[in-house]
């Protein structure tokens, strides 16, 4: 449903400009935020000091099944993407909501199923609804190993913090609503090249290179990245690949729109009916239920 719209985020006179980072500490001091403060992010541990031991082979499968999900955890995947699509170099880079910035925040409390998750139902979630599949229990192997390898990414990071570059950053409203036309434009001169004309991206050999933004092997409705106002700042803050931060606010906008205006996998809350899933679980920016070219998206 399409009826929410985001302001800038404010906190009594405390206003947020696009990018700029509020540390928890700050609150009590500020007044007003007027410049972006600029913190160097947390840097995770390099690659070649995985430990040599026991738990060193648990982070290393971790990271495998993080690039490589399809062919490391493929019984509990639905669709052609891995988590290191979304978050971007292995769950590393800051502003691609990295695995380090998670770590320290979990346990915490989701409006999404309205209780505390862990750590591992979070990981669980986006195995429900990014990959379209199923979640794998708690115990098995490769929450184990995914469950490490954020660990140790997160080695030497202050814990219950918000750390800067957790998640994607918030967006400033655009100057016109979000137009599917205008998207389409955006689309097609910056994203075509290499999701395709249809947003199917593109295989070689049988291995994805680009992945589907879109249709029935992408992420499902119940992603978070089908929310336009998710899709926006990650694709703002993302996209085009090695160009984050290119694209103006209303292009980021519009083509985020332009994106989640296509079908994609059912809802795995679906019972039955577009207008009751719709009202149960998409009160907030996203097309599940509109109509878009004569179909009701979500009926698929
Ligand atoms: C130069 C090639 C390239 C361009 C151009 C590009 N992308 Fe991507 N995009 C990628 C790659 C590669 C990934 C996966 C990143 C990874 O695995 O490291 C990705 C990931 C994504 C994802 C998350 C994964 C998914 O499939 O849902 C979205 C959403 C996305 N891109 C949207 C866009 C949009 C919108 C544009 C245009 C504004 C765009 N991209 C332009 C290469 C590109
Ligand atoms: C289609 C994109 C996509 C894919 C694929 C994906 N995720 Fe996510 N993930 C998201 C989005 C969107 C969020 C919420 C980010 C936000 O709210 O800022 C998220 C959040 C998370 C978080 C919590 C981050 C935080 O700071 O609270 C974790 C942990 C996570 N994902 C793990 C995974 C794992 C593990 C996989 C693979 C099994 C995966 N994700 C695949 C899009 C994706």
């Amino acid at each position: 449903m399409w009826n929410r719209f985001l302001t800038m985020s404010c906190l009594g006179t405390l206003c947020l400009s696009p990018g700029a980072t509020l540390l928890a500490a700050d609150v009590p001091h500020a007044t007003a935020v007027t410049a972006p403060i600029s913190v160097a992010p947390y840097q995770p541990p390099a690659d070649d000091s995985m430990p040599d031991d026991e738990f060193g082979k648990l982070v290393r499968l971790g990271k495998r099944i993080f690039t490589d999900t399809g062919k490391y955890a493929g019984k509990y995947v639905g669709n052609d993407l891995s988590c290191a699509n979304c978050h971007l170099d292995a769950g590393r880079l800051a502003n691609s909501a990295p695995l380090w910035a998670a770590w320290v925040k979990y346990p915490a409390w989701r409006g999404k199923n309205k209780m505390v998750n862990t750590m591992e139902q979070r990981i669980q979630g986006c195995f429900r609804y990014s990959m379209n599949g199923t979640p794998p229990p708690a115990d098995s192997d490769e929450l184990k190993a995914i469950m490490s390898y954020s660990f140790w990414l997160a080695s030497g990071a202050p814990t219950n913090t918000d750390l800067p570059g957790r998640g994607y950053p918030a967006l400033d409203k655009p100057a016109e609503p979000p137009d599917f036309e205008r998207g389409r434009k955006v689309y097609t001169r910056n994203c075509a090249l290499c999701h395709g004309a249809d947003g199917q991206g593109t295989k070689a050999e049988g291995k994805i290179v680009f992945p589907p933004l879109w249709g029935n092997d992408s992420f499902n409705w119940g992603a978070g990245m089908h929310r336009i106002n998710t899709a926006a700042s990650f694709i703002r803050a993302n996209m085009p690949l090695g160009k984050g931060g290119s694209l103006s606010l209303q292009d980021a906008w519009d083509v985020a729109y332009f994106m989640n205006s296509h079908e994609r996998p059912q809802d795995p809350r679906f019972a039955g009916d577009v207008k009751a899933t719709d009202k149960a679980f998409h009160q907030h920016q996203c097309r599940y239920g509109d109509k878009v070219g004569g179909k009701i998206l979500g009926m698929k």
